[in-house]
């Protein structure tokens, strides 16, 4: 399936009104390029196709669809400010259907059909991993709003996030269980299935071991499983003091509700995968008192998030925008000041730009890419509290 979304996208004339004075001070090799859009006659200056790949259905639906309403509003707001260097945005948009090979497929064909510039995703590590050696390959830049696994931006200098890395929030949530939740001995359910969780769950435990505390039991599963009572039996023979659970939304639902179920009362607590509306129609009433780290909260007071809570509301339908709505905005506005700042559109010009981003301000904070195309910023720890999710804390880096 694929998409395009040219956003408010003006009417010709105006467009014809832009070419005119942009006309001349285009990058040439991008003109001559043709990114589409133009005529082929060397006048117009191309429409700036850039691409979007997300879990837009499936199992993570939450996560496509939220990533791709952030980028879409950032998009069409750009465009309503006239675009960048005098040329308008086109994100051409591919859901990976939360499967395993689709996220190579789709963006082999955004990189060769599409010749798209840029490519914005995925949320998932795993999906982002399987994309990123492909536009590596193409040198076509890769920014992902969110994956979290270091792995990801390690594929090569094309690749790029907006977003923190695990092992800080492995680190966070190390130190949540020990100084929050007083936990001296946590069980850690990993689905080993997912990159994400793999390495989530090395990261904190590492950190946890480091001061001091225990990991009684690990347990793993498979994404996609639907019963954890074996998993959840052997944890609770174990007697721990909480149970740190890195995985999915989907999963984490059903894994705090079948606890419960078994007369497991303690903390459970997870990552980022948890960020999703669906972890309380999935998990119901059992998930109050558990908790998880993310990367925003639409709560901050902050001018900047408010703006964007307002403006998200008023663009979809009063949905207020999660975690990687946010991502997926900030991700699109750095993409456009990279193209702006490198002049043109250019793949090793623009990778150049992208790289030395620095301090731009966005809605999740301000982004720098350090010398592994990573950003540094603070998490944030939500609580599900009566059926809500309710921000409890931000830990800075
Ligand atoms: N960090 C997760 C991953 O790398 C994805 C995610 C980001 C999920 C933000 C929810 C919120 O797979």
């Amino acid at each position: 399936m694929k998409l395009n979304f040219l956003g408010n996208f003006p009417a010709l004339l105006a467009v014809a009104g832009v070419v005119l004075l942009a006309t001349g001070c285009d990058n040439k090799t991008d003109a001559s390029k043709n990114t589409g859009g133009s005529d082929g006659k060397g006048a117009a200056p191309a429409v700036i196709k850039v691409g979007e790949f997300a879990s837009l259905t499936g199992k993570e639906a939450t996560f496509g669809q939220s990533s791709h309403k952030g980028t879409l509003l950032a998009i069409e707001e750009l465009n309503a400010a006239g675009g960048v260097l005098g040329r308008k945005f086109e994100l051409i948009t591919e859901d990976t259907q939360s499967k395993q090979g689709e996220s190579a497929s789709v963006v082999r064909k955004l990189v060769s059909r599409d010749k798209v510039i840029a490519i914005l995703g995925e949320v998932a590590s795993g999906r982002s991993l399987e994309a990123a050696p492909i536009c590596q390959n193409a040198k076509v830049p890769m920014i992902s709003p969110s994956s979290t696994n270091p792995k990801v931006t390690e594929a090569g200098d094309f690749i790029f996030r907006v977003c923190f890395i695990d092992p800080f929030q492995g680190t966070v949530m190390a130190l949540f269980a020990k100084n929050t939740l007083k936990a001296q001995n946590v069980a850690v359910l990993t689905d080993a299935a997912a990159p994400y969780s793999v390495g989530l769950a090395t990261f904190f435990k590492e950190k946890f071991l480091a001061d001091g505390g225990k990991i009684s039991v690990e347990q793993k599963f498979s994404s996609g499983d639907k019963d954890f009572k074996a998993q959840l039996t052997a944890i609770k023979a174990a007697n721990p003091d909480a149970i740190f659970a890195p995985c999915y939304y989907t999963e984490a639902g059903l894994i705090t509700q079948q606890a419960r179920q078994l007369g497991i009362n303690l903390p459970i607590f997870g990552g980022d995968g948890w960020e999703a509306p669906e972890l309380l129609t999935i998990g119901g009433k059992a998930m109050d008192g558990t908790f998880y780290s993310t990367h925003y909260s639409p709560e901050d007071k902050a001018e900047m998030v408010q703006t964007f809570v307002k403006k998200f509301k008023a663009r979809w339908k009063n949905e207020v925008p999660d975690a990687m709505a946010a991502l997926g905005y900030d991700s699109a506005l750095v993409l456009a000041d990279a193209i702006k700042r490198a002049g043109g559109t250019d793949g090793p010009k623009l990778r150049d730009a992208l790289a030395a981003t620095k301090e731009f301000v966005g809605v999740t904070g301000k982004t720098t890419l350090d010398a592994k195309r990573n950003a540094t910023k603070p998490a944030v720890i939500i609580e599900v509290k009566d059926g809500k999710f309710v921000y409890k804390e931000t830990v800075n880096p």
